[in-house]
């Protein structure tokens, strides 16, 4: 069923079997503007950009997520379903829960606990805590070690809500579950590689620190997170 309704590409092959996906467009842009060469755009609709190119050679797609679990949802739905896109990275930013993962750190998600209902309306599954797929994760901190960028292996809380009224309930989240950093998409995106299967994996730079209260500029960001997109990249083939 290609076209999707969100992809307009009409052919599987203009897509590579692995997928970098940014929550922002323009940071897919970057990335294929800095990193990539013999660039094809596969997708603008709704001004989500989706490209193919190659890093040293090796081929790779790079395609927009947008914000939370909803869009993240329909996107990789869509790339494994329809597209056989084999391997999801999702690279975003996140905010820490504790002063141990500091501004720019780079944390792999092991796993994500959510208070979501996604994947109880999606499949009926019940559980609260959904695992990147762990070979996936063994090749991303692989070539972490071999460009010497150091990870946090960690869970994190994949929420809904980005402007809670109850701003300290993230304690709570920290201590019971374990969960070092926040972001809004990863526990969905696990979710649908699991039922689909296919892989998927989350790496996250920290933008910002709940506990500690220190933010980034939007400008330092597009900078401190090349490391991440790097480790990503190695993934081509
Ligand atoms: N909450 C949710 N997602 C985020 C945050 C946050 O504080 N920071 C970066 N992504």
């Amino acid at each position: 069923m290609i076209p999707t309704p969100h992809i307009e590409s009409k052919n599987k092959d203009e897509i590579a079997k692995t997928v970098i996906m940014p929550g922002d467009p323009l940071r897919a842009k970057f990335i294929v503007d800095t990193f990539l060469a013999d660039v094809k755009q596969f997708n603008k609709v709704r001004n989500v950009f989706g490209y193919t190119g190659t890093y040293r050679g090796r081929r790779i797609s790079v395609m927009a997520s947008g914000m939370g679990m909803p869009s993240i949802g329909i996107y990789s739905y869509e790339l494994y379903k329809f597209y056989d896109v084999e391997n999801i990275v999702r690279i975003g930013s996140c905010g820490g829960y504790t002063p141990e993962v500091k501004l720019y750190d780079v944390i792999l998600a092991k796993d994500a606990w959510s208070e979501s209902s996604y994947a109880k309306v999606q499949s009926g599954y019940e559980g609260d805590i959904i695992e990147g797929t762990p070979e996936l994760n063994r090749s991303l901190i692989n070539y972490a070690n071999e460009l010497g960028i150091p990870i946090h292996i960690e869970r994190i809380h994949t929420s809904d809500v980005f402007y809670r009224e109850n701003f300290d309930e993230y304690k709570e989240i920290y201590e019971k579950y374990g969960c070092v950093a926040v972001e809004m998409e990863a526990f969905a995106l696990f979710h649908n590689a699991k039922v689909l299967g296919r892989n998927a994996s989350c790496l996250l730079t920290v933008s910002d620190n709940l506990a500690t209260k220190e933010i980034t500029t939007s400008e330092e960001r597009q900078n401190a997170f090349t490391n991440m997109m790097k480790i990503a990249l190695e993934m081509a083939e």
